[in-house]
């Protein structure tokens, strides 16, 4: 991504040399002598960052400052002041000033605040695209909340679109947290059973005996505490859609009953003689593996088939990395509105160690990852300080990320600290592996100021 920077200041010189210093950057320049100019070329060319000196003839910078962030929020502005003038410059960082500096300008500390500031811009811009990608997922599905892009979410949307509309069974498989219930959700809204009743049963949430009544419903009288008759979850379902999570933990008893109901669709209350019949669609869930519960004998082959007329299995988050960043986007969205709070993205060091985190709990564990995040968060970023230290440290350890843009200084300093990491703070075992003398290592630790982390 190539940055353009736009220097305003009235002083030629000061606007020239500052040019030239990060034109040595890497960055394409653009000079104005005042506020006014400054904003004619803002409002017609792509600019990146704005440095203003606050003192100028015409368009003050405080003014420019007021109206680029107005006007354009993601463009940061530098602001420059002479001595003396730190009130200003405090207001300045008030009306939105990424910061300042004060002159003569230190060339060094301004390319450094200049490369800060368009990393930060780079950031909230990606972001952006991310939020925007987002929106458009769930404008295009607006039958169910299901965020993806991998190829393998692809192919489960697009088997849900497919199966929806059928009456078929649908056995909904993936590990805990996956988004299994979800899916569910979608092939009930996209049925043309969506106006009629859905009806949800966490079959492992009630004891054996509580299941079968809940399920199928009871006679006055037909246990103790049955004190009335009761209709069951398969008769309020009627015409509509019954969800069955978690349909391994079921047991013997009330598998034939099930089974009943999907081949005749017919069966009995508990403590019941009359037969009543309905019209149900049947989708269910599990994260066990019941081809092994089958040869094992818990659960029943003719079952199975015939709540597994269809497949869907929802692959895990390790298996999609690339659906990662547009989930953690997703909630980040979501949790910021819910907090009133105005997180802007998540940092690249964040953003590596949600990638490299292998998330047993899936979903529900990057969900609930991000709202303690942005719950911690203290400034407007994610950082990894915010993530638990479980996801923030996996990505430590074996990895080290050095992108194109550092300098070989900054590369040898995130190798060493990274392999400092790794030894777990044994200074003789990194020297060992990063093949150089202990002294050598304790040089660099104390130059490039690694203390203990
Ligand atoms: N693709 C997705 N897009 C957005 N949110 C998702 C997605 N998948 C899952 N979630 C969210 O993650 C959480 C867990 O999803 P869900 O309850 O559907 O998982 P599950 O597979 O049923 O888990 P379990 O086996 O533990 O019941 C929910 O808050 C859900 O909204
Ligand atoms: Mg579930």
């Amino acid at each position: 991504m190539e940055f353009s920077v736009l220097v305003v200041d009235d002083e030629k010189n000061i606007r020239e040399g500052l040019g030239k210093a990060l034109e040595l950057d890497g960055y394409t320049i653009l000079l104005a002598a005042d506020g006014k100019k400054a904003l004619e070329i803002i409002n017609t060319t792509d600019v990146d960052l704005v440095i203003a000196d606050l003192k100028m003839p015409g368009l003050s910078g405080q003014e420019l400052l007021k109206q680029v962030s107005s006007a354009y929020p993601t463009v940061p502005v530098i602001i420059l002041t002479g001595h003396g003038t730190i009130e200003t410059a405090v207001e300045a960082m008030r009306d939105g000033a990424f910061d300042f500096l004060t002159k003569p300008v230190n060339l060094d500390r301004l390319s450094l605040l200049v490369k800060r500031a368009l990393s930060n811009r780079k950031l909230v811009l990606e972001h952006r695209a991310l939020k925007e990608e987002v929106a458009k997922i769930e404008q295009k599905q607006k039958f169910a909340n299901i965020i993806g892009k991998s190829p393998q979410m692809k192919k489960v949307l697009e088997v849900i679109e497919q199966v929806a509309p059928t009456r078929a069974s649908v056995l909904i498989t993936g590990e805990s947290g996956v988004g299994k219930e979800l899916v569910a959700d979608a092939i009930h809204n996209l049925s043309d059973r969506k106006e009629r009743p859905f009806i949800k049963v966490h079959c492992a949430a009630l004891t054996e005996t509580l299941l079968e009544s809940e399920l199928f419903g009871h006679e006055k009288g037909s246990f103790t505490g049955a004190v009335a008759t009761k209709r069951g979850r398969f008769e309020l379902a009627n015409s509509g859609s019954i969800f069955l999570d978690e349909i391994g933990e079921v047991n013997q008893a009330v598998q034939i009953k099930i089974l009943r109901v999907l081949q005749e669709k017919k069966f009995e209350r508990v403590g019941g003689e009359e037969t009543l019949e309905v019209d149900v669609r049947i989708v269910s869930a599990t994260n066990r593996d019941l081809k092994k519960d089958i040869q094992e004998g818990r659960f029943r082959e003719d079952l199975f088939y015939r709540l597994n007329v269809v497949n869907v299995n929802v692959p895990p988050l390790r298996e999609r990395k690339e659906d990662i960043a547009l989930l953690a986007a997703a909630f980040l969205k979501e949790f910021s509105e819910e907090n009133g709070k105005e997180i802007v993205g998540i940092d690249p060091k964040a953003k590596t160690a949600l990638y490299n985190y292998s998330w047993p709990g899936n979903i529900r564990e990057l969900r609930n990852c991000i709202e303690s995040a942005v719950v911690l968060a203290k400034g407007n970023v994610i950082t990894p300080m915010d993530l638990p230290p479980s996801v923030a440290n996996e990505s430590e350890g074996d990895y080290i990320k050095i992108s194109v843009g550092i300098t070989l200084a900054e590369a040898e300093k995130e190798i060493i600290r990274g392999t400092l990491n790794y030894a777990k703070g044994n200074k003789s075992k990194a020297a060992e592996v990063l093949g150089i003398g202990r002294k050598t290592l304790h040089r660099k630790i104390q130059e490039y100021n690694l203390v203990e982390e």
